[in-house]
């Protein structure tokens, strides 16, 4: 492993495609300022997210983990005019930065933070009968992605795209019996999403400055 040449290229990358924005930057600072840990996507992620959610004309997208609401202003500012947000937070306080963020970004509009277990938010939404999601961005506790995963089957549309952050976790879900619980859970979902009839899917290696991990997608058969 070379993380200062990952470290490096990240901002090369970074310098070429993904121009400073202030309202991004800020959100940073008030995640650090308010002591949140610095677990949020990278901003090449970022912009990889805002691209993948603009190529399937998401107009309606779910985020499970929403921390300080970095990952979830580079996904809102993907949705066109009328589009809807929803994101998942178990922590108030990171919520509270969240509506913050989300406020100074100019989203306040077309997002929702709600807080409270994703398990038991989840439900609400089924609940409050909301239309299909054309995509859903995994990025909570790593123990819960397969109740996840079926969850996501129920609330997205045929066609719909599913993103998994953290499924690599530096070969971690290589042990067959990892002790790490994140590696035991991203590992466990891994299978599942492999395993799903109803899925097309693949995983891939990142690496970066936010060390070496991974991406899961897939997308709902039609
Ligand atoms: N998507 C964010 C990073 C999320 S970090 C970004 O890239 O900007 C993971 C978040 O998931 C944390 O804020 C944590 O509090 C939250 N989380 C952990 N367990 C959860 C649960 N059971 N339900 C909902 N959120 C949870
Ligand atoms: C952790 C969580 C994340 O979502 C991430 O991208 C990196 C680390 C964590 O809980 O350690
Ligand atoms: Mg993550």
């Amino acid at each position: 492993m070379n993380q200062a040449l990952f470290e490096t290229i990240d901002r090369y990358i970074d310098d070429l495609f993904v121009p400073a924005h202030p309202v991004l930057d800020e959100a940073l600072r008030a995640a650090e300022a308010a002591g949140l840990p610095d677990i949020q996507v990278s901003p090449g992620q970022g912009k990889l997210l805002y691209l993948l959610a603009k190529l399937c004309g998401a107009r309606r997208i779910l985020e499970v983990g929403t921390l300080a609401g970095y990952s979830t202003i580079w996904l809102g500012r993907a949705l066109p005019d009328g589009g809807r947000l929803i994101t998942l937070e178990f922590d108030p306080a990171h919520a509270d930065v969240a509506r913050g963020n989300l406020a100074r970004a100019g989203l306040t509009d077309r997002t929702e933070v709600l807080t409270g277990p994703a398990l038991e938010t989840l439900p609400i939404l089924q609940e409050r009968g909301e239309a299909a999601f054309d995509m859903v961005f995994l990025d909570a506790d790593k123990a819960n992605y397969t109740a996840y995963l079926g969850w996501s089957l129920r609330l997205l549309r045929p066609g719909g795209l599913i993103l998994a952050d953290n499924v690599i976790r530096g070969g971690a879900v290589l042990d067959p019996d990892p002790t790490d619980e994140s590696a035991l859970g991203a590992r466990a979902f891994n299978a599942a999403l492999a395993a799903e009839p109803r899925l097309e899917s693949i995983a891939f290696q990142q690496i970066g400055a936010k060390g070496h991990d991974g991406l899961a997608m897939a997308i709902v058969r039609q």
